[in-house]
């Protein structure tokens, strides 16, 4: 068994977060309940903070790439320790904004920005614009002079590289719905478009090139065609990059099958290959960034289910139906995740059984845990924990079959915080509107 963070098993056999019993979080809040490690949200923040200062030395930014767990009450934290936030929409700037970030501190990623958001992301400031294509460059110089503001841009470019991820979720290489080539020179096209552009200024180069990445050679491979298209554009066009952005990805472990590396090791890494190959180049240093998201929420996150229908089919398998499924964690069946759990209820007992764990959502596709081991003794009301919930869950649920999405609390020194409160299905049906003449039908079939 592999705890996280300030898990614990407490006398009781009960798993505790945060030195709270997770058994009385289920009383007290209902499941499924997504349950976050606020020391650990803290610690993987500084843990970035204190790898860049120490291997950079120069100025950096680490951006908090808020699509992998975005409510206000993380906004702030992340603001707290200093990290700036990558945000991706209208949606995500206005969590940022409501927790106090200041605009100036958010990056604005995005492959179809609208023109709604672009104005909104104008109109507030936002440090840097991310701009995708050039198609989004023109709508942004439009815009920006319409409403007299001359914001700084970024240009997203693909610099060929694909990591070892699963294919849903690289990014880095030419067929990518994300950025502008370098191979096939739209990349230095883009730029001297931007640099001919008046109504943006030009700040910098970002690259992104996956996600639940664990090599790190794709990362010093992405820098070396980065740096290498920079000096080729300091020698053609004049122009000096000012900030180098390598995106996030880092990894995380889901199970024993994962060997994630740490900050530090990325930072060591990645700064010593991009200042050997800036010496080579004799290019000046730029302003570092990095967007890491998984790697910041993932293990921070535990998600608390009640177990409910049991269901053995001899020689075939027992089925473990839980409370929750592909509504509050999607990964599973998107692509095909695994996932740790435990019995947060019986936690000492040993796994000597093995289920799997269904979700409760109408398609037989909802499984959330395949062939995984727990007590003989598994019943009906029992607690489920499944670890590692804490990036792309909370943010990418959903409303299938209409059931209420789960509440979210912080937990730390021994007390619970809901930063997201469960809904009810009075909220399910609050957007709900109906046309007169449906009314009408309605009342006459009363
Ligand atoms: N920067 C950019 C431009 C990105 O597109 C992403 C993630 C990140 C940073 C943060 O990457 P991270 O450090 O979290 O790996 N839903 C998928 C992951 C999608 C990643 C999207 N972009 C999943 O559940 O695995």
């Amino acid at each position: 068994m592999h705890l996280y963070g300030t898990q614990e098993l407490n006398a009781l056999g009960h798993l505790t977060i945060g030195g709270v019993d997770t058994v009385d979080l289920a009383s007290e809040y209902g499941t499924p309940l997504y349950v976050f490690d606020e020391a650990l949200l803290r610690r993987n923040c500084r843990a970035y903070m204190d790898a860049f200062a120490r291997h950079w030395g120069g100025e950096y930014a680490v951006a908090y790439a808020s699509k992998a767990f975005m409510v206000t009450a993380m906004a702030a934290l992340a603001h707290s320790e200093g990290l700036h936030l990558d945000v991706v929409s209208g949606g995500e700037i206005a969590t940022a904004l409501k927790a106090g970030v200041p605009a100036e501190r958010l990056f604005f990623h995005g492959n179809n920005k609208s023109p709604d958001e672009l104005e909104f992301a104008l109109q507030v400031g936002l440090g840097r614009i991310m701009v995708d294509s050039v198609d989004e460059l023109e709508l942004l110089a439009d815009l920006a002079g319409r409403l007299g503001k001359r914001p700084r841009i970024f240009l997203r470019l693909t610099p060929g590289v694909s990591a070892h991820t699963h294919h849903y979720i690289a990014t880095g290489q030419l067929d990518s719905k994300f950025g502008i080539a370098i191979e096939t020179g739209a990349a230095m096209a883009a730029m001297r478009q931007a640099l001919a552009t008046p109504a943006v200024e030009l700040v910098g180069l970002h690259c992104h090139i996956g996600s639940q990445i664990f090599d790190l050679e794709g990362y010093v491979a992405a820098a070396n065609r980065m740096l290498d298209f920079m000096a080729q554009v300091r020698r053609e066009l004049g122009w000096t990059c000012g900030e180098l952005n390598l995106g996030g990805g880092l990894g995380v472990r889901y199970t024993d099958e994962d060997a994630p590396t740490t900050p530090d090791h990325l930072a060591q890494v990645l700064c010593t290959a991009v200042k050997a190959k800036l010496a080579d180049l004799d290019l000046p240093e730029p302003r570092l960034v990095v967007e890491p998201g998984r790697s910041i929420v993932g293990e921070a996150g535990t998600t608390i289910y009640t177990v409910g229908t049991i269901k053995d089919i001899p020689g075939i398998r027992t089925y473990v139906s839980v409370n929750g499924g592909m509504n509050d964690n999607i990964r599973p069946a998107l692509y095909q995740a695994q996932y740790d759990i435990l019995l947060a209820n019986k936690a000492n007992e040993p796994a000597v059984k093995v289920v799997s764990v269904a979700g409760r959502s109408c398609e037989s596709g909802d499984m959330l845990f395949h062939d995984v081991a727990v007590p003989a003794g598994i019943e009906r009301g029992d607690l489920l924990a499944a670890f590692t919930t804490g990036a792309y869950n909370y943010s990418m649920a959903s409303h299938y079959n209409r059931f209420p999405k789960p509440a979210v609390v912080f937990v730390k020194d021994g007390q619970a915080d809901l930063v997201v409160r469960r809904e009810t299905w009075d909220d399910v049906v609050a957007y709900d509107l109906v046309p007169d003449r449906l009314k009408a039908a309605v009342g006459s079939a009363q």
